[in-house]
């Protein structure tokens, strides 16, 4: 060997051990890398509680931040097909927005989801009145509903998951529902890249339980256009109709050969502006789809693609039904994170949830809730790109 050679040889041989001792290093950061959870301040209420912001992040880089004012889902971001993070929800930078103008952006919905006909229902022969804050209807739990409460929070984490843990305790007969209801809901971020929520009740008195998430999404990233691109399946061949005030006639009506038919993925706005009279009373979409599996049972609800980024988000649930909303009631007036406008369908709900009205349709899918029972229903949304 000469020297020229000498020298490359131990260039050779120092690069090697270098190369070895990064990739080493790089492997035991894997091994170590686990999901994570931390709080932050998110300001007090103006009845003065503490609020707080969490932030869950998986291994994959996913983020989901949730606050324990009403449960809400503030961010959630995830990557396009280059690997690019966006943020999919619409939502507001502080609690204060939260508590004057939200139309519900990401929080829990309770203790009914959707509406019931002119507040009122019957339950072993006694009728109760509850708050009506929609027109003549109840809605989503009326005016102060658990998107508008303080929850107690627990964080949890293991190696395959972060989640956080919220539970309210809802007094018998607030805003007019019978029985303490308590509830406990957890959201959950795997590394499977799922955001999974688990929601639990248990009353001491015969009431009724519909509890849902209305985060507002698209797909494309928040605020930046409507919703019209994005490709929507839902596992549904029937749906339930509604009268001008948006409650269920009790008809279970085939979507086939309708704008309702989402048996194929199709895009949200190809249809939306058409001549039907189910579009006109919702303003675009605002239903509910009775979804083809067991109620009880987990299953395919609906499944959305955005061609231009190509996120895919995939829900799967034990509900027997979701109400696809398609944000009519988005007009421009409200100003999100970021300083983004929300304008007229910038983003969808799928909520999944028992039929709008249920405590007075026999024929529907029973919300009732009695002393011992356990409510219990899981929905997860699976995000992956194509
Ligand atoms: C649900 C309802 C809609 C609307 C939104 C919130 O999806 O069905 O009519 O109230 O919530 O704005």
């Amino acid at each position: 060997m000469n020297d020229r050679q000498r020298f490359i040889y131990v260039v050779l041989l120092w690069t090697s051990v270098f190369l070895a001792g990064c990739k080493e290093i790089s492997q035991t950061k894997e091994a170590n890398m686990e999901p994570s959870i931390t709080k932050t301040d998110f300001g007090k209420t103006k009845d003065g509680q503490n609020v707080d912001l969490y932030t869950l992040t998986n291994i994959n880089g996913l983020v989901v931040k949730i606050t324990n004012y009403g449960g809400i889902v503030t961010e959630l971001w995830t990557p396009d097909r280059n690997g690019k993070l966006d943020d999919i929800v619409l939502g507001f930078d502080n609690l204060k927005d939260y508590e004057e103008k939200s139309p519900y952006f990401g929080c829990i919905v309770g203790r009914y989801g959707n509406r019931i006909a002119k507040g009122k229902f019957t339950l072993d022969g006694k009728e109760y009145t509850l708050a009506v804050n929609n027109g003549e209807n109840h809605l989503h739990g009326g005016l102060k509903g658990f998107d508008k409460v303080v929850w107690d929070a627990e964080s949890i984490q293991s190696a395959e998951s972060v989640g956080l843990k919220l539970h309210y305790l809802s007094k018998d007969m607030e805003e007019g529902y019978p029985g303490n209801l308590d509830v406990t809901v957890t959201y959950t971020l795997t590394n499977k890249d799922e955001l999974q929520i688990a929601y639990e009740a248990s009353t001491d008195k015969p009431t009724i339980c519909n509890l849902t998430n209305h985060n507002y999404y698209n797909l494309a990233g928040q605020g930046v256009r409507d919703n019209y691109e994005n490709q929507l399946m839902i596992n549904a061949d029937y749906f339930t109709p509604v009268d001008e005030g948006l409650i269920p006639t009790g008809e279970l009506r085939s979507v086939k050969d309708t704008p309702m038919d989402f048996t194929r993925p199709t895009a949200i706005g190809a249809r939306i502006d058409s001549d039907d009279t189910q579009l006109k009373y919702g303003g675009g979409y605002d239903h509910n789809w009775v979804l083809n599996k067991k109620a009880g049972e987990m299953g395919l609800a609906a499944k959305v693609y955005d061609p231009e980024t190509g996120r895919v988000m995939e829900i799967h649930t034990t509900e027997p039904g979701v109400q696809f909303y398609s944000g009519n009631f988005l007009d421009g007036t409200l100003v999100g994170k970021e300083g983004k406008v929300y304008k007229h369908r910038y983003a969808f709900c799928l909520e999944t949830q028992h039929y709008p009205d249920s405590p007075n349709k026999p024929d529907f899918p029973s919300t009732v809730l009695r002393p011992g029972q356990i409510y219990k229903t899981t929905t997860v949304h699976k995000f992956s790109t194509k």
